[in-house]
């Protein structure tokens, strides 16, 4: 493995892996919940501990360092010209039952990457930035992608500092509790490109024998939470053709979802969040909260998906005599990336000597919303049998490293690139 800004017996550079895997372990301990994953939810205390931590290493590694307004943190090392930057990042929030490497991992490669840089003693042609987006995951407050979605101007700082969690905690009251609602405007520095690497949190890159995954775009995501309203009532006394039963229509719900990804080539679908109340055996359920995701790569499919699962909601609710109320929790169309920055990665990934392959992205990440206001680009490394979003999600130290690298050689491709017309 290489050292600190060190570079190769043919004169290029690579990042220091061993401080790059031994930053990813420390910032792991934040949040550990003991099974091998990470527990820091957006704005909570081990969220702000994980901030500390990563401030701290900023500024360690010299950096100007801002917080915005929305609590995006961001890192620069200054260019030979002040304009628009290169900005790498992702996020360092964590689903309830998140691993080590969701986000982090393109957050602390990117300060890796400038590092590395740096230490070169070379002052890049543009400034090259470091950015950790608040809350990409939307576990706790929904949307998700909320810090990226502030960054470019699509949501406003109020409406996201309104936004509640399920305990009717707001972001704002949040961002001020872990003293991290900062000065500086979010979207304050312009993006030249942005880059995220991320792990690919699917299968195909570990099972078509690894490499590097060059993303070229992210698929639409449609997030709905339904409330269902029945009758709680006896569940010895009341016959079956008296009951409004919520727990019936939330089952029609659910194999709905699953059927219509069965006709509609590509849709995935999950229900992933069924609260029941009053929750008790011997109680028909009132009342349920439940959650669908449903994605697909192509937007026109999405929205049929969405409007036949409509029409199967209005079927199920006069069926079963349940109110069913929807609110939409987030909504984002199917994103392509830059085709001359997919080439950058593709072209430093094979540079690299490693199999590098297109693919398409089933996760949504901040790069879907930064790639409406500049030219982005995503690297994916393999998770280890596709597992992420859990406690055993893995990706090899070898992996990690080669995609810190491919992120290094795309960033000084970019950095030196003409300025966009
Ligand atoms: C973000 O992690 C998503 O749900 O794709
Ligand atoms: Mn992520
Ligand atoms: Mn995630």
């Amino acid at each position: 493995m290489t050292q600190a800004g060190e570079r190769t017996a043919s004169g290029n550079l690579r990042v220091n892996g061993d401080r790059l895997l031994s930053r990813l372990a420390a910032l792991a301990r934040i949040g550990a919940t003991g099974d091998g994953g990470c527990r820091r939810l957006a704005l909570s205390d081990e969220d702000r501990q994980g901030r500390d931590q990563l401030m701290a290493w900023l500024k360690e590694v010299g950096l100007e360092t801002h917080v915005d307004a929305v609590g995006n943190i961001v890192g620069i090392l200054p260019g030979e010209t002040a304009g628009p930057a290169v900005i790498m990042g992702s996020h360092i929030d964590t689903v309830g039952t998140g691993g080590k490497f969701d986000g982090a991992l393109g957050v602390l490669a990117a300060l890796e990457v400038i590092q590395s840089i740096k230490e070169t003693g070379i002052t890049p042609p543009r400034p090259l930035a470091v950015i950790a987006f608040t809350n990409e995951e939307g576990a706790r407050f929904q949307p998700d992608i909320l810090g990226s979605c502030v960054w470019t101007g699509e949501t406003s700082i109020e409406e996201a500092r309104a936004i509640r969690d399920a305990d009717g905690k707001a972001v704002g009251a949040e961002l001020d509790r872990i003293g991290y609602a900062g000065r500086v405007k979010p979207g304050f520095l312009e993006a030249h490109a942005y880059l995220e690497l991320h792990i690919e949190q699917g299968p195909i890159l570990h099972a078509e024998g690894g490499g590097i995954g060059a993303v070229t775009g992210v698929q639409a995501i449609s997030w709905t939470e339904y409330t269902l309203t029945g009758d709680p009532n006896h569940a010895g006394t009341t016959p079956m053709r008296y009951r409004r039963n919520t727990s019936l229509a939330a089952a029609g719900i659910i194999a709905f979802a699953d059927a219509l990804t069965h006709d509609i080539e590509g849709l995935v679908a999950n229900v992933g969040r069924i609260v029941t109340e009053p929750g008790n055996v011997n109680v028909v359920p009132g009342r349920i909260v439940m959650t669908v995701d449903m994605r697909h790569p192509i937007d026109a499919r999405l929205i049929d998906a969405e409007q036949r699962m409509a029409d199967e909601i209005a079927r199920i609710s006069a069926a079963t005599r349940v109110e069913i109320a929807s609110r939409e929790l987030a909504r984002f169309p199917a994103q392509p990336f830059a085709e001359e920055l997919i080439g950058v990665v593709e072209q430093a990934g094979k540079a690299l000597g490693l199999k590098t392959r297109r693919m398409h992205s089933g996760a949504g990440h901040d790069a879907q919303i930064m790639a409406t206001v500049a030219p982005t680009a995503m690297i994916f490394v393999p998770s280890i049998d596709g597992i992420s979003h859990n406690p055993r999600e893995r990706t090899e130290d070898a992996d990690v490293v080669a995609g810190a690298n491919v992120l290094l050689t795309a960033a000084l491709t970019v950095a030196h690139a003409r300025p966009r017309a």
